[in-house]
């Protein structure tokens, strides 16, 4: 059986100018197929309060539905790392707060958790969680929790000044002991130029080429979630379709006497028949 993904292996990939993949998972049965396929890290995101919730933003959900999601994840994982993502506000308040909510996270299972922002609080709110012994990974660029006050999905980085800002966010989460960072919808140019600044892998959601990790929705990858796209999703299968299909046939079949058929009933045995009819 191939070894549990660590944050040793993780610091390990960086440094030996290698790539690891990441994708999301909320469910037992994905989380078990991302994982016989050798994806090395599966995030229990917050994404799923829109792709698998339905919501339109990332902020409806709380810390008692991603604990649901997130055991789901665990129980379906041997190898990959799972990292639980933490849900809007349960780590802003104040820092026991967000101690007992992300421990939590790891009880359950779950080798890490996401939180994301960079500011002075976020840098100390890190710093107890490494000391409690809960691995980080930090998440700036485009941070949808921040969606209301960035005010929209926009592009961050695009200037050599906001490149620099940006990087110097990373420095900080770096040195407050978050061992790799996920970078939002940043220009390449500028993921390569942070990226190669920092000793932590620098994990791309449409951040390009030169980063160390990509990862990316599920939903997405499947052609699962088709209320939109992003630019930097690419679709490797039509689940829509397949979901679709197979409906349009069970609704054809149940109408037409089709299913079930012979083989899909229980049958009574000769001897209760004949009292019944
Ligand atoms: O919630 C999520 O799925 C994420 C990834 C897209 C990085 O945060």
């Amino acid at each position: 059986m191939a070894k549990k993904i660590t944050v040793r292996t993780i610091q390990k990939i960086k440094e030996n100018n290698e790539k690891f993949s990441m994708l999301t998972a909320y469910d037992y049965s994905t989380a078990k197929y991302l994982d016989e396929a050798g994806i090395d890290v599966i995030l229990v995101g917050d994404s799923l309060a829109m792709t698998a919730l339905g919501y339109e933003t990332t902020h409806a959900i709380g810390v008692d539905e991603m604990k649901i999601f997130t055991k789901a994840v665990v129980r379906g994982v041997n190898h990959a790392m799972v990292v639980a993502d933490m849900p809007f506000l349960s780590y802003h308040t104040d820092i026991p707060t967000a101690v007992k909510n992300c421990g939590e996270m790891i009880k359950l299972g779950a080798n890490a958790v996401k939180i994301e922002g960079a500011d002075d609080y976020i840098y100390e709110v890190i710093k107890r969680l490494v000391g409690c012994g809960i691995p980080v990974i930090g998440h700036v660029g485009f941070t949808p929790q921040f969606l209301n006050t960035i005010g929209g999905y926009n592009i961050q980085g695009k200037s050599f000044e906001t490149a620099q800002q940006i990087l110097d966010q990373c420095k900080q989460l770096e040195q407050s002991g978050a061992f790799a960072i996920v970078l939002e919808m940043v220009p390449e140019e500028s993921a390569k130029y942070i990226s190669e600044h920092l000793t932590v892998p620098v994990i791309s959601c449409g951040a390009g080429r030169f980063c160390t990790g990509q990862v990316m929705v599920c939903d997405d990858l499947f052609g699962k979630f088709s209320d939109f796209k992003p630019k930097f999703a690419r679709k490797y299968g039509d689940m829509k379709s397949l979901i679709l299909n197979c409906a349009k046939q069970f609704n054809e079949d149940v109408k037409s006497g089709n299913y079930p058929n012979d083989d899909e009933v229980f049958k009574l045995s000769e001897e209760e028949l004949k009292q019944l009819f």
